[in-house]
């Protein structure tokens, strides 16, 4: 079975989600470890509740990328066996950006969660630029990671209508509710061992 870490910032209902569709026994992996950069992240709080183990790992003052920070993750994950061979990494709002040596070391064992359907709107403020923009349709896209800024390749996206009158807040709060499907989604996936990853492309089968 996979060992899943998810990494956070705050809230935390990504984590939420999928910790939950793992409680239901809808997707076969164990819930290894959920690491915070940041000591008063609301889903510290909600991981324990759900019984899962949590660490710790402020990076306050450390800006951008840094192998050095993302050394002691490695060190973490070991330490709950989540590994580049058995272990499944997930980004759920965690506000850093990996380094390019961690990506290598973890490969396409990395998923992050973007509220826009990439490659429009990456970056931050995703639901602000597409309101502005003035676009129909907006998003939400879970990709692997690599080197860039939500540029790996594209798992599972799922669109909502852009209202109007919508605001960044409600915009965001539709694109959330299909985020709490898609993300297990791709965890379950990942788990069954049904994507294959071919240049670009994250292929379903
Ligand atoms: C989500 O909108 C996610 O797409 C983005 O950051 C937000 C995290 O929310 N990467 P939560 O912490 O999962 O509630």
């Amino acid at each position: 079975m996979i060992n899943l870490a998810i990494l956070i910032s705050g809230r935390g209902s990504n984590m939420e989600a999928i910790l939950k569709s793992i409680k239901k026994n809808r997707i076969p992996v164990n819930p290894s470890v959920v690491i915070s950069n940041k000591a008063d992240a609301r889903g510290i709080k909600i991981a324990q509740k759900l019984g899962v183990k949590t660490e710790v790992l402020e990076s306050q003052g450390i800006k951008g990328p840094s192998w050095d920070y993302d050394k002691k993750i490695v060190s973490v994950l070991e330490k709950y066996d989540v590994t580049p061979k058995n272990g499944l990494v997930c980004l759920a709002g965690f506000m850093r950006i990996m380094s390019p040596e961690f990506i290598r070391y973890f490969k396409t064992r990395i998923m992050n969660i973007h509220p826009a359907i990439l490659p429009s709107f990456p970056g931050l403020h995703s639901q602000k630029q597409a309101v502005e923009y003035g676009v129909k349709y907006s998003g939400c896209t879970v990709h692997f990671a690599d080197e860039g800024v939500d540029t790996g390749p594209i798992i599972i996206q799922a669109v909502v209508k852009v209202k109007d009158d919508d605001t960044e807040e409600t915009l965001a709060k539709r694109i959330l509710s299909k985020e709490h499907k898609i993300y297990p989604e791709a965890v379950k996936l990942f788990a069954q061992g049904r994507i294959k990853t071919v240049g670009r492309k994250a292929i379903i089968s």
